[in-house]
C-alpha cells in the first residue's frame, strides 16, 4: 500500500470555518495597523543565510538549531524567514528608504518557520503580523506600539493580557552589564547547561533566555539588567513608561526579560495572555527596539523598534466559534427542472451583482435536498422556483428565519430581495 501523504510535521492546514475566524482577525489586524498609518511590506520567504546569522545573532537558539537551511541549484545557501524583522531591515537597506522618507511605519502578515519541538501554540511554520517603525529615536513611539497591541486585542475580545517591559540598554551600559553578568554566570558555571557553557563569552545574554531548568534558576538570581542602565538609556526608559501611563496601558516591568533575538538595544516588550488557553506558550507578541541593526546590516545609522504576533496564538485567546466568523448566504436559489436551473443559474448571477452571496445546487437533486442545503449554509432567503413558475414568470419567496414563504412576481424579484434583505 501507498504511504499516506501527510503534512510537513509542525506545519498545519488551516480549513474552513477555522479560515473565517483568521480571516477575521487578520482584517481586523489590517485595520488597527492602517489606522496607526502602517503600510504593507512583503519580503520573499526566504533569504540568503547570511541575513539572519548577522542580525538574530549566531548564539541564538533560531539560528543554532532552528533555521530551514538549505541550498539552492546555484549552491547558495539560502533559510526559510525564522522572523520578519532581518528581511525587512534588508529591503530598507537594499531600496535606500531611508533616502526618501525620514519615518517608515510598515507592517506584514505572513509565514515564518522554525524547526521548534512542537506543542500548543508553538509550531514549525506559524503566521506573523509584524510592524516595524524607522526613523524615530523617541521614547513615545515605543509606548504608542504597546497602547497599539492592547488596543488591538481588547477590539478582538482578547482579555487577560499584560504587556510586559524592560530595556536592555545600548552602548557603554550593555559593556558593563555583560561583565557582571559574565562574572556571575561563571562563578554558576557547573549548573548551566551545555549550551549556556559554550556560548558564556560570546553572548552571556542568552544563559537568561535558556529554558532548562538549572539555567533558569541561575538566571533568577542574575544581576538585572536595569541596574545597569546608564543616564540616556535610563531616561529613555523613563520616557517610555511615563508615555505608557499617559495611555493608560496596563503595563508590568520585568528585569528578567531578555528576548531570543541579538539584535536588541533599549526597550522591549511582550505581551502575555494570563491562565489556560495559551499555556506556557502565553507570548502572544514580542519586539522591542534595535537602534543598531540597520547600521550593522550596511545601512545608515537608523533608530528602529518593532514587534511581531502570532497569528495561531492569537486566534487562540480570541473568543468565539470558528462558525460564527463564517459569513451566511444572502440567497439560495432552489429549482425544479431544466429550465428552472438555467433561470437560477443567471438569477445567481445577477443577485451577485447586486452586491449579494448567493448561491444555487447545479446536481440534479430533489426539492428536499436542496432546502437542507440552504439551510446548512445559512442561507437567509431562498427563491424556489420549478417550470410551472417559471412559465408565468414567478417565483416563491421563503424568508427561513420565519418560515413565511410567498409568491413574487420575477419582474419584481430584484425589489423584493432588496427589501428582505435591508
Ligand atoms: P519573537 O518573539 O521570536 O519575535 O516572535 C514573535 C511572536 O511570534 C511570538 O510572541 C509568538 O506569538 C510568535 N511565535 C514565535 N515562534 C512561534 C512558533 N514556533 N509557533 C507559533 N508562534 C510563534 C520576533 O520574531 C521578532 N522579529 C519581533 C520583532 C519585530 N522585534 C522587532 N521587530
Amino acid at each position: 500500500m501507498a504511504d499516506r501523504l501527510q503534512a510537513v510535521k509542525g506545519m498545519n492546514d488551516a480549513l474552513p470555518p477555522e479560515t473565517a475566524k483568521w480571516n477575521f482577525v487578520e482584517r481586523r489586524c489590517r485595520a488597527v495597523l492602517e489606522s496607526h498609518g502602517y503600510r504593507e511590506i512583503r519580503t520573499p520567504l526566504c533569504e540568503y543565510t547570511q541575513l539572519f546569522a548577522r542580525s538574530i545573532g549566531e548564539a541564538t537558539d533560531i539560528v543554532e538549531k532552528e533555521m530551514y537551511t538549505f541550498d539552492d541549484r546555484d549552491g547558495r545557501s539560502l533559510t526559510l524567514r525564522p522572523e520578519g524583522t532581518a528581511g525587512v531591515v534588508r529591503a530598507y537597506i537594499e531600496h535606500s528608504i531611508a533616502k526618501s522618507e525620514p519615518v517608515s511605519r510598515w507592517y506584514y502578515i505572513g509565514p515564518m518557520y522554525r524547526h521548534e519541538r512542537m506543542q500548543k501554540g508553538r509550531y514549525r511554520q506559524f503566521t506573523q503580523v509584524g510592524c516595524e517603525v524607522f526613523g524615530i529615536a523617541e521614547p513615545t513611539i515605543d509606548a504608542e506600539l504597546c497602547a497599539m497591541l492592547a488596543a488591538l486585542l481588547q477590539d478582538l475580545g482578547v482579555q487577560n493580557v499584560t504587556c510586559y517591559v524592560n530595556s536592555l540598554g545600548r552602548g557603554d551600559d550593555r559593556t558593563a552589564y555583560r561583565e557582571a553578568l559574565t562574572a556571575y554566570l561563571e562563578g554558576h558555571v557547573e549548573e548551566l547547561c551545555e549550551d549556556c557553557r559554550r556560548r558564556l563569552g560570546q553572548s552571556p545574554l542568552r544563559v537568561l533566555d535558556c529554558k532548562v531548568a538549572g539555567c533558569a534558576a541561575v538566571a533568577a538570581n542574575a544581576p538585572a539588567i536595569l541596574d545597569h542602565l546608564g543616564e540616556a538609556s535610563r531616561a529613555h526608559f523613563d520616557g517610555v513608561r511615563r508615555a505608557l501611563e499617559a495611555l493608560e496601558v496596563r503595563y508590568e516591568v520585568d528585569p528578567h526579560m531578555v528576548r531570543g533575538l541579538d539584535y536588541y538595544t533599549g526597550t522591549i516588550f511582550e505581551l502575555r495572555g494570563e491562565g489556560g488557553t495559551l499555556g506556557s506558550q502565553n507570548a502572544i507578541c514580542g519586539g522591542g527596539r534595535y537602534d543598531g541593526l540597520v547600521e550593522q546590516l550596511g545601512g545608515p545609522a537608523t533608530p528602529a523598534v518593532g514587534f511581531a504576533m502570532g497569528l495561531e496564538r492569537l486566534a487562540l485567546v480570541v473568543p468565539g466559534e470558528p462558525e460564527t466568523f463564517e459569513p451566511g448566504l444572502d440567497v439560495f436559489l432552489a429549482h425544479h427542472g431544466d429550465e428552472a436551473r438555467l433561470w437560477a443559474l443567471t438569477t445567481a448571477e445577477r443577485i451577485r451583482r447586486l452586491g449579494y452571496r448567493a448561491d444555487m445546487d447545479h446536481r440534479q437533486s430533489s426539492m428536499k435536498t436542496q432546502l437542507k442545503r440552504a439551510d446548512r449554509l445559512h442561507a437567509r432567503l431562498v427563491l424556489v422556483a420549478g417550470e410551472q413558475e417559471i412559465a408565468a414568470r414567478k417565483v416563491a419567496l421563503r424568508d427561513m428565519a420565519s418560515g413565511t414563504q410567498r409568491e413574487i412576481a420575477a419582474d419584481d424579484l430584484d425589489a423584493e430581495i432588496k427589501r428582505s434583505l435591508a
